[in-house]
C-alpha cells in the first residue's frame, strides 16, 4: 500500500499528515503495512520549499519531524503509483478528480473520512491554516492526528482494498 496526502501548497497540511503517518507506523510497528507515505500539493507555487515554520514547530512539539521534506507538485504519474490518495479538503479533492484517470478514481478520498472524531462532528475538511495564526496549526494537527489514527486502524484491521478507499468485500459463503 502506497499512500499520498494532498493539500494545496504541500508546505503545511499534507507534510504534517505524512510525518504523523510515518511516526505512528514506526511507533506501532506497522511499517510493513505501508510501503510508502508521501505528500504533494495541487499547486506548484511552493515547489522545492521546506514546510512552513509554523507547521514544523507544531509538529516537532509532538515528536513529528517535517524538517527534511521539500514541497512537490502533484504529477499525473502519482495516480498510478499511489493506492490511496487523500485530500485535506474538498477543493483539492475536486482538483484530483478532474485530473485523475477514470481507472484510478476509487483511489481518491478525504483524510477526515477516516477520523472518528471528525465523523462524529460532521467535519470533512482540514482547513487551510496558512493565512491564520499559530493556534490554527495546532487545531489542524489535531484533525490530522484524528484522520491518520483512523486510517491506521483501517489498515491494521484490513478494511481497505489493495487499491483505493473501498473496503474489502466480505467473503460469500
Ligand atoms: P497547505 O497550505 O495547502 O496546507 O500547504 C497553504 C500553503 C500556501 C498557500 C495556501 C495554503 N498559499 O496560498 O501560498
Amino acid at each position: 500500500m502506497r499512500i499520498l496526502f494532498v493539500c494545496l501548497g504541500n508546505i503545511c497540511r499534507s507534510p504534517m499528515a505524512e510525518a504523523v503517518m510515518r511516526y505512528w507506523l514506526k511507533k506501532e510497528r506497522l511499517e510493513h503495512l505501508v510501503e510508502e507515505a508521501a505528500s504533494v500539493g495541487t499547486s506548484g507555487s511552493h515547489e522545492g520549499e521546506y514546510p512552513d515554520r509554523r507547521a514544523q514547530a507544531a509538529g516537532s512539539n509532538r515528536g513529528y519531524d517535517l524538517s527534511s521534506h521539500k514541497a512537490r507538485r502533484l504529477h499525473q504519474s502519482d495516480f498510478e503509483r499511489y493506492d490511496l490518495i487523500l485530500a485535506m479538503d474538498k477543493e483539492n479533492l475536486e482538483t484530483l478528480k478532474l485530473a485523475c484517470p477514470l481507472l484510478y478514481q476509487n483511489r481518491l478520498g478525504l483524510l477526515l473520512h477516516f477520523g472518528p472524531l471528525a465523523i462524529s462532528e460532521g467535519r470533512e475538511e482540514v482547513p487551510d491554516p496558512y493565512f491564520g495564526g499559530v493556534k490554527g496549526f495546532e487545531r489542524v494537527l489535531d484533525m490530522i492526528e484524528d484522520g491518520v489514527g483512523g486510517l491506521l486502524l483501517s489498515l491494521r484491521d484490513g478494511q481497505l482494498g489493495q487499491h483505493g478507499t473501498h473496503p474489502v468485500p466480505e467473503d460469500e459463503d
